[in-house]
């Protein structure tokens, strides 16, 4: 930067499952305050998953004061918001603007009957001609035929569909838009056209005008509203850019914005995700293929629902200790719970976790499928029980992992990231599964980081996406497989593979009891 100029700042906003996370970068990428709020996750009934779209506003309303009062920094130097969130959740408003009811969020599965629904108005290859996936449960369009069909009154006061960090962009600049990588896991977009789908919207008689107007990414899609920008400490004239779903944000933050490179995020869901310049589809529709960030280029992705959600469930009900040893000597928890696989052999000593425990998209597609412990034995701790958890994970996600490879996608980068991938011991598993080294960004802050410079590309501080990325992401540590691992977990993800095959009319049993 030439001397005697001002810096200028950027905030990356993730609205995440556990919590929101609010970063104020400087314009070289370097974090200057961070502030996250973490809110409940409601699970009225088995496979149901929903969230208060309220909590998610105040958690950015909240983050958004705490940075600027934290770094100082002056509000006219802050020059756009980026945003990203978690996808596919469901936020209806009236035409008030009111919330109507609470988010159904992306882990929910109550959708079986309204996938099939959408199957009724139109075959499978044409769903996955305009919107590049079969109907899938997690995805808006059979959340909101669900809330048609089960709340016609809710369903009859909407006015508005939004996205969760959409619903954000509303609350922040009082504009209904969305833009093309989130508004793709809506299932109501032509995904190789980059906009909204008259026929699939026609077919599902959801009408046009509840949609917001569909940017690309780095767009600047509106400005903070007066009342907004002084309740948080900035000014009207701050943009607010197109952002990104979680993971297309996550690849900006960890520079995969190129043919060749890709990255898996362990956050409560998990991700393999490979970046595409063309739209590459699995006829199979075992993983999405969705429009990326980058403009004109796309991704594929494949989906463990329940990845950090599972060792979360763990600690939460299980290691009550572990958190209360970690808060005495100021550390995090998932340290402790390292600490404690480390020292367990590759295999957890015949024990294999299952990761179902809110269904399971990728490679599985289902619903009703449940979390498994197979091979429980009295030799068993509960750090065997740990690392089969982190084990069950890894071999989902190298399911995710071995379809790319079966698709085709070359990939010579595979990085991590995500609350799970900053844990030595899982992105071992995960290079060991993979067969490749896997490497970290020096830059940790993933979809935040991604977003701000989605926002600084809308803003005119860098030249375009994969510009900003060369300049701002650069390498940190990563690791190789060890072949003597790698053959042991070979032989255990065969076995893994076949526990699905064996259970999977057992859970459809034990749905229906
Ligand atoms: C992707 C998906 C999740 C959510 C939550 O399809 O459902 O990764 O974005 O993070």
């Amino acid at each position: 930067m030439e001397e005697g100029r001002t810096m200028n700042y950027l905030i990356g906003i993730d609205v995440g499952t556990s919590g929101t996370k609010t970063v104020l970068f400087d314009e070289r990428g370097q974090v200057v305050a961070s502030a996250l709020k973490e809110y409940p996750l409601y699970q009225p009934r088995n496979g149901w998953a929903q969230q208060r779209p309220e909590d998610w506003r105040d958690a950015v309303l909240g983050t958004l004061k705490e940075v600027m009062e934290q770094s100082r920094v002056p509000a006219a130097d802050v020059k756009s918001i980026g945003l990203s969130g978690q996808m596919h959740g469901l936020v209806m408003l009236d035409g008030q603007g009111e919330v109507i009811r609470p988010s159904i969020i992306w882990c929910d599965q109550r959708t079986g009957e309204e996938v099939e629904d959408m199957l009724q108005v139109m075959p499978r290859e044409r769903w996955i001609q305009i919107t590049a996936n079969p109907p899938l449960t997690g995805w808006t369009a059979a959340k909101i035929l669900w809330v048609r069909k089960h709340e016609p009154e809710n369903y009859g006061r909407c006015r508005h569909i939004l996205l969760p960090k959409d619903y954000i962009r509303y609350v922040l600049t009082g504009v209904f838009a969305t833009e093309v990588s989130d508004a793709s896991g809506m299932q109501l977009l032509d995904v190789p056209g980059r906009c909204w789908s008259e026929e699939v919207l026609e077919k599902l008689d959801i009408p046009r005008e509840w949609l917001g107007t569909v940017h690309e990414s780095c767009e600047v899609t509106g400005h903070l509203l007066p009342d907004i920008a002084a309740k948080v400490g900035l000014t009207a004239e701050t943009a607010v850019a197109g952002g990104a779903g979680d993971n297309a944000a996550a690849a900006v933050g960890t520079g995969v914005v190129k043919d060749g490179r890709a990255f898996t995020t362990i956050g409560t869901s998990g991700v393999v995700f490979a970046h595409s310049s063309k739209v590459v589809i699995d006829p199979a529709g075992r993983v999405h293929t969705c429009c990326c960030a980058v403009p004109g280029a796309w991704h594929i992705m494949g989906v463990t629902q329940g990845a950090g959600l599972s060792l979360k469930w763990m600690k939460d009900n299980f290691c009550q200790d572990y958190t209360a040893a970690a808060q005495a000597e100021g550390r995090d928890v998932y340290e402790l719970v390292n600490r404690a696989v480390e020292g367990i052999p590759a295999g957890s000593d015949r024990l294999i976790y299952l990761p179902y425990l809110m269904g399971e998209r990728t490679p599985h597609l289902d619903p009703d499928c449940r979390g498994v412990f197979f091979g429980l034995s009295a030799v068993h701790t509960r750090a065997h029980l740990l690392r089969a958890v982190m084990e069950g994970v890894a071999f989902s996600l190298a399911d995710c992992n071995d379809i790319l490879q079966e698709m085709g996608i070359h990939v010579d980068q595979m990085m991590a990231c995500g609350g799970g991938g900053k844990s030595p011991v899982w992105r071992q598993m995960l290079a060991d599964l993979y067969g490749c080294r896997v490497q970290t960004a020096e830059q940790t802050e993933g979809p935040a980081l991604g977003a701000a410079v989605l926002a600084g590309v809308g803003c005119g501080l860098y030249g375009s996406v994969e510009k900003a990325c060369d300049a701002l992401v650069s390498p940190g540590s990563g690791c190789s497989p060890e072949e003597e691992v790698a053959v042991v977990y070979r032989q255990y993800h065969r076995l893994y593979k076949k526990l699905y095959r064996s259970l999977k009319e057992d859970y459809r049993e034990l749905a229906r009891l």
